[in-house]
């Protein structure tokens, strides 16, 4: 290796603004990304692997002698990429697999929840379709459906009549819309309040909390419209209270960290919570096994911390010298998407404006763009995440959205209201 003995070769897995927000942090050491983007390819070099490609993954590590693997999206962590990296002693990033079933299977999650006593909606579990109609059928009310396996964000139905969550079982369990992921089906209680985004990062045993976020799935204003990748993200959510904050330390994570250790599948890497905050009370919708997207773009202008003793000391599972608190004021983020996002994006449209934005003091993160000679094209649905640190959400707002009126290619959409609740209060 060369350079100064901090410097370090670090291999980071996916291709979205996460990662590219993640490359940033990190730019001080020697980054490949794979597949990464066009924003990625201006912090490092991409390799084309694919993050589902486990064999090519531990591969490309081993040949480029990289010591530490930071996984970003929760497929390669399913299917084992930490397990196989670790049989050759490379360090990575994110849990195993048999603790990433935290967010592979959302029956073996709500078990785990009840096991211990976390504070979660009542639910049942089907793997019979017939059993979950009459499970409809009997309740006489509104509930969620949710697949048990991985659906890109696609698997849960909130449903609004009995009608609707007995169409989402045939689909899923019957017509198996989502193939295996939708043999077993979680159905559980419509929870009412306010959601948020509650990452901390583990080694183990120990938890080192993020400023919590939130994020807009529906497409457009209002939050109307379908459901998105994520349509923007702002962080500190006004929703977490101090209280709020030390209840989920309490009633979730610190239960979560030794449940799963008792159960033989510590947890490293981030555990991103996600809460529904009902009259101050927290409960899990859900646990996801990676960063968010977009709420890691405002994750890491608020770190007050070195990004890479973060992720490295959870990978070595020794949390215990780091410390970090997080930056006063706010961040907030704007995802610009390609024409016709969500349902069939159009790509290949040149890209104008970048250059200015990032003069303005604004960040310019890449999802679904690549490097066409000196152009940058469209290549995806969520093309940009377009965001500002700043001392206030209304300043952050204000230069994010400066920025974003500079950007420009044909089609291009975003929300004009991201952190509305926040601004409302
Ligand atoms: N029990 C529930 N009560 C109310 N809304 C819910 C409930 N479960 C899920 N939702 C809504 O559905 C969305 C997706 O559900 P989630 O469990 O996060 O699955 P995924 O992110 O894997 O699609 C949530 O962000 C929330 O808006
Ligand atoms: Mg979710």
């Amino acid at each position: 290796m060369s350079g100064p003995a901090y410097l370090r070769r670090i291999l980071i897995v996916g291709s979205g603004a996460r990662e590219h927000a993640l490359a940033l942090a990190l730019h001080e050491h020697e980054l490949v990304i794979a597949p990464g983007n066009g924003g990625t390819a201006q912090v490092g070099r991409n390799v084309d692997v694919a993050v589902n490609d486990v064999p090519g993954l531990v591969a490309l590590a081993e040949r480029e002698r990289i010591d530490l693997v930071v996984i970003g999206p929760e497929a390669p962590l399913t299917l084992g990429l930490v397990d196989a990296l670790a049989e050759r002693s490379i360090a990575a990033f994110g849990p195993s697999r048999a603790a990433a079933r935290l967010e592979g299977s959302k029956a073996f999650m709500k078990d785990f929840l009840r096991r211990h006593d976390i504070p979660t909606a009542a639910f049942a579990v089907f793997d019979d379709a017939e059993e979950a109609k009459a499970h409809v059928r009997a309740a006489g009310r509104p509930l969620v459906v949710k697949a048990d396996g991985l659906c890109a964000g696609k698997g849960v139905v909130v449903s609004s009549s009995a009608e609707e969550a007995l169409d989402a079982i045939e689909r899923m369990m019957v017509a198996r819309e989502f193939g295996e992921a939708g043999a077993t089906v979680v159905i559980e209680e419509l929870l009412p309040g306010e959601e948020a985004s509650f990452h901390v990062v583990c080694d183990g045993t120990r938890a080192v909390a993020l400023v919590a976020a939130q994020d807009h799935k529906r497409v457009f204003d209002g939050d109307r419209g379908p459901n998105t990748g994520g349509m923007g993200a702002y962080a500190p959510a006004p929703i977490v209270t101090e209280a709020v904050h030390a209840e989920v330390m309490r009633a979730v994570v610190g239960p979560t960290l030794r449940g799963m250790a008792a159960e033989g599948a510590p947890f490293r890497g981030v555990l991103f919570v996600g809460l529904m905050i009902d009259n101050g009370t927290p409960r899990v919708l859900e646990f996801n096994v990676r960063f968010g997207d977009p709420e890691t773009t405002v994750l890491v202008p608020m770190l007050d911390g070195d990004w890479f003793e973060l992720l490295d000391g959870s990978a070595r599972g020794d949390l215990g010298g780091f410390t970090a608190g997080t930056k006063p004021g706010a961040a907030l983020a704007v995802v610009m998407a390609a024409e016709h996002y969500p349902a069939k994006p159009t790509t290949g449209d040149r890209i104008d404006g970048l250059d200015r934005a990032i003069r303005a003091g604004a960040f310019v993160l890449h999802a679904g763009t690549r490097l066409d000679g000196d152009a940058v094209v469209t290549s995806g649905g969520r093309v940009l995440t377009v965001g500002a640190y700043a001392s206030s959400l209304a300043a952050a707002r204000g230069l994010a959205y400066e920025a974003v009126s500079g950007i420009t290619w044909r089609g291009e959409h975003h929300r004009a209201d991201i952190g509305h609740r926040a601004l409302a209060r």
